[in-house]
């Protein structure tokens, strides 16, 4: 198969030497219009100009065994979607919209325009785009299989610290798009909701980001609150296959995720002197490291005690949300958002909390029960949208994703 680097179009195709003269006439140009232009500016831009451009080009691959956008590191930008099937949808439409959606997520993550996309040009840069799909709870009556509902995977339960909304919780369908840059992001959103249009409604849509491609290279990201946020989390392939990947009919090489809106009381949180914001999570805000010490990524002791008592204290969150080993772990691959003043005047911010886990039941609803009945965070977060999904497997070239369900 030819590689998406040969086969999206412009400036990817170019060889270096080429985008380097282009780059040469066009920063030429503008030089000598400004009336400034002598032979050692130039010669000295052409020796500056970048490579093609990494970040732009960079392109993950759409198929294989899981869908891409699970165990994949967090990219800059993410959308996620969730959508209503119309009255009277069934298996078949359901299934002439995964053969779309499917085709065309596998073009625009190669850097080439969707089946009668509106804008090509938009399709050009891929910037590492990852398009996944999942299924929710009220999808399998309407594809006539409520017995292939996963074991486990129940409508999520409410918990106490809830204050959930319709508008950001529930839906039969979900797509998350998610990519190193905002524009391509918005493209492959559109894309998949006008495709979507003749079978399924959005429900909720929501955008969340991490730090920009190379701005902050190898290290783990910070949330909103200023912590560092993804330190403990399934990192290897060994690490996925225990904790992430189903092994369970259709749904092998898929997993099931929840989507939780955790908004932030920020005001709140900025006004707690550090060291009380440090003992709230157990960890350094400056670097993340416990506070029993060592770096980042050293083990938390939970047993250490000073003249105060517990150094992690009993209500801290790592101490309450520490899942153990094996299968009761999550992997978390959360996205901040910002989206300006709520209509109760307040700031709408926070985080969209996005949990990866073979069983929702076994390894994610345990956690959240903990933190729920007792987190120092729930005095600055709530939780206010929440959607569940399970998240089928891939596909190889010429499949489909949801096939194996709804040709089960
Ligand atoms: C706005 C809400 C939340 C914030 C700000 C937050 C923040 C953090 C931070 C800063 C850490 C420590 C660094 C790390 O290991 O990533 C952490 C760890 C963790 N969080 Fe959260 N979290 C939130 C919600 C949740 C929820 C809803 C769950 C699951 C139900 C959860 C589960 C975990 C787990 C499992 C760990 C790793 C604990 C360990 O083994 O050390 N968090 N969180």
């Amino acid at each position: 198969m030819a590689s998406p680097r040969e086969t999206d179009g412009e400036p990817t195709r170019l060889s270096r030497r080429r985008l380097l003269g282009y780059t040469a006439v066009g920063v030429g140009g503008a030089v000598a219009g400004a009336g400034a232009g002598t032979g050692t500016t130039l010669a000295a831009t052409q020796e500056s100009a970048p490579p093609a451009d990494a970040a732009g080009s960079r392109t993950i691959p759409f198929h294989g065994p899981h869908q891409a956008g699970v165990t994949t590191p967090v990219q800059a930008r993410a959308v996620f979607a969730g959508l209503d099937l119309r009255e009277g949808v069934g298996a078949e439409a359901v299934g002439r919209l995964l053969r779309l959606w499917t085709q065309d997520a596998a073009a625009l993550t190669a850097g080439r325009p969707a089946t009668a996309d509106p804008a090509p040009a938009l399709a050009r840069r891929p910037a590492g785009l990852t398009i996944t799909f999942g299924f929710g709870p009220g999808l399998f009556d309407a594809v006539g299989k409520p017995e292939a509902v996963p074991a486990g995977f129940v409508p999520a339960p409410s918990f106490s610290i809830d204050r959930l909304q319709d508008r950001w919780s529930g839906g039969d369908l979900l797509v998350q798009v998610r990519g190193d840059d905002s524009i391509t992001v918005a493209h492959a959103v559109r894309v998949m909701l006008v495709g979507a249009r003749p079978f399924a409604t959005v429900r909720w849509q929501q955008a969340g980001f991490q730090y920009h491609a190379g701005v902050a290279p190898g290290s783990t990201p910070r949330n909103l609150m200023g912590q560092v946020d993804g330190t403990v989390n399934p990192k290897t392939d060994d690490d996925f296959d225990e904790v992430v990947w189903s092994d369970q009919g259709w749904l092998a090489g898929g997993t099931t995720m929840i989507l939780r809106r955790i908004r932030m009381d920020l005001d709140g949180w900025d006004r707690v002197p550090p060291p009380e914001q440090e003992r709230a999570i157990g960890r350094r805000l400056s670097d993340g490291a416990p506070l029993t010490g060592g770096g980042e990524h050293d083990a938390a002791d939970f047993t250490r005690r000073d003249h105060h008592g517990l150094v992690i204290p009993a209500d801290a969150h790592i101490r309450r949300a520490r899942p153990g080993h094996g299968r009761h772990r999550i992997l978390r691959g959360g996205y901040n958002y910002d989206d300006g003043v709520d209509t109760d005047g307040n700031p709408d911010v926070g985080l969209l909390f996005a949990s990866y886990q073979a069983s929702f039941a076994r390894q994610f609803v345990p956690i959240q029960r903990r933190l729920a009945a007792l987190d120092a965070l729930n005095t600055w977060t709530t939780p206010v949208g929440s959607a569940v999904f399970a998240i089928p497997p891939g596909c190889e070239p010429g499949g489909w994703i949801g096939r194996t369900l709804l040709e089960s």
